[in-house]
């Protein structure tokens, strides 16, 4: 088995064109999983295709015309004293905004947030009964916001996909694909951006209170946890041709956490330092082709999470244990007990 953990090794892998993420008769370490296939999957031209299809909808202009919608969020989450910093706040924003940005309406949200957690945790383990049902559900969801959709399109990423599946530019399952990715993607990833800063913050108290008396660092912030707790651990990539000692149609498991504390790039690298210089970028939003698509709009959402924890509640403590997500390649809090006083 292949794996690497130096940061420019990684980053090299990520970005070289003789690698993609299938082999050549199309199957896939995630073949368990029962999600219909997405471009995350996909190696060019079909990645090509559709991922310029959903990149509209995350151009830096429209997340930043979206700020103040997830201020606003953010705001009303954080009107209470002692709460889970994880289920009531840093998983709701998200799935709040993803919901938003896709066209899900309000009533539909709940039932989105418990399939698609559901349907996330099989990456991991493989596929339950209660998971293929999970499924099913999430889909019949789509289907049917896709058909409303067809009739009355709305400003929102499904019905510029509908548009596109109209003009023959995907198929029916290309876009449910599309859909249900946006969807995971934007459920469980930056929820554990937000949930690792916050624990790193209040383990750090110096910093965090670096942080109150200049909430302008929140950039700062999000990147260092990206890098020192990077939510997404590693991903893999097959050559398609023999690269070196690695032959045609072997994987290379690619950890992009240890990439991110590889100590020739980052010095003491399992200090979390927000002053710390981030060069060149760690890579927990990878690199290459399969850049996070949603990365500008993580940013924010983090960005904005920690400068609203920040504002309203300084005296923040842990109230109780943190306990971790039981997942090899997601690193994220399952449970955080806080309390405003
Ligand atoms: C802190 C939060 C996030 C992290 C750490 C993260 C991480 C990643 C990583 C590592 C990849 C690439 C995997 C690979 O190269 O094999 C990826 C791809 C992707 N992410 Fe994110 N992500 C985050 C948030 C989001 C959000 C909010 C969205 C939007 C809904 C999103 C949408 C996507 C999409 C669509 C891809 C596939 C890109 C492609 O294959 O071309 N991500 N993300």
């Amino acid at each position: 088995m292949w794996v690497t953990t130096s940061h420019p090794l990684t980053g090299k892998i990520l970005r070289d064109r003789r690698f993609g993420v299938r082999v050549a008769d199309g199957s896939y370490p995630g073949n368990g999983s029962l999600l219909p296939e997405s471009f995350l999957e996909l190696d060019p031209p079909d990645h090509t295709r559709l991922r310029r299809l959903a990149t509209p909808a995350f151009s830096p202009k429209k997340i930043d015309e979206y700020r103040a919608r997830v201020e606003k969020v953010a705001g009303a989450l954080l009107d209470r004293d002692e709460f889970d910093l994880i289920a009531d706040f840093a998983a709701p924003l998200p799935i709040s905004v993803i919901s938003d940005l896709l066209g899900v309406p309000d009533e539909d949200t709940a039932e989105f947030a418990d399939y698609g957690a559901l349907v996330a945790a099989s990456f991991d383990t493989g596929v339950t009964a209660e998971m293929a049902d999970a499924n099913d559900k999430v889909l019949a969801l789509f289907d049917r916001l896709i058909a409303q959709r067809r009739r009355t399109p709305g400003d929102d990423v499904i019905s510029s996909l509908v548009a596109a599946e109209a003009e023959k530019k995907l198929t029916a399952q290309e876009m449910l694909g599309t859909l249900v990715l946006l969807l995971v993607a934007g459920f469980e990833t930056t929820v554990n951006l937000i949930g690792n800063a916050t624990r790193a913050l209040l383990d750090h108290p110096a910093q965090w209170q670096l942080f109150q008396a200049h909430p302008e660092i929140a950039p700062a912030v999000v990147e260092e946890t990206l890098r020192w707790a990077s939510p997404v651990q590693l991903t893999s990539r097959v050559a398609h041709e023999r690269v070196d000692r690695i032959g045609e149609d072997e994987w290379v498991t690619l950890l992009i956490g240890a990439a991110n504390r590889d100590p020739e790039v980052y010095p003491e690298p399992h200090k979390f330092d927000v002053m710390r210089v981030h060069k060149p970028e760690h890579l927990a939003f990878s690199s290459g082709i399969h850049y996070c698509l949603g990365a500008t709009l993580a940013r924010m959402e983090g960005d904005v999470a920690l400068r609203a924890l920040a504002r309203r509640m300084p005296g923040l403590r842990q109230t109780g244990p943190a306990t971790f997500r039981d997942s090899v390649v997601i690193r994220g809090l399952k449970s955080l007990p806080v309390s405003r006083f």
